[in-house]
């Protein structure tokens, strides 16, 4: 069975001052970037996303601290720990995702395909397996 983890990896080009990260669509971002957005202060024992996104592709980096991830496409489910800045997690569309245990000082960028558009989530776990031609 195909893995659904998919890491980017982006190089760094720091040097003896630092480290530094480019982020560009279309080379180490494999679609052109719409939309950038952050999670950050994260509460204690708070989960996020659990939706999917019928078109909408997403890179997740955790360029400070760490969190959880998992993927589930209606017929497997991966979890992954996000910790590094350079190392990404490509999520494809239909793809839903949960996001736990931030540490506190996590800060989860995403880059996205498209502009934020609501009719694009699913937000029922029950309509994406349905969407996916699935039984609940
Ligand atoms: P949401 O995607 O539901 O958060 P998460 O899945 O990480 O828990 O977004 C939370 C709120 O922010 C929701 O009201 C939609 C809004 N939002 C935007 O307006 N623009 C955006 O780019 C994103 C990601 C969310």
């Amino acid at each position: 069975m195909v893995s659904l983890v998919e890491w980017v990896d982006f190089p760094p080009l720091g040097d003896d001052r630092g480290s530094l990260v480019a982020l560009e669509g279309g080379k180490t971002v494999p679609f052109a970037i719409e939309r950038v957005y952050y999670l950050f202060g994260t509460g204690r024992g708070v989960s996020r996303g659990h939706h999917a996104h019928r078109r909408l592709q997403q890179v997740a980096v955790c360029v400070t601290g760490h969190c959880r991830m998992s993927l589930d496409d209606g017929g497997q489910r991966e979890e992954v720990l996000l910790n590094s800045p350079t190392r990404g997690l490509l999520i494809r569309s239909m793809v839903w995702r949960e996001m736990c245990d931030f540490s506190p000082d996590c800060v989860l960028l995403v880059l996205a395909s498209e502009h934020y558009d609501e009719s694009d989530y699913i937000r029922d776990y029950g309509r994406f397996l349905a969407e996916l031609g699935r039984d609940s």
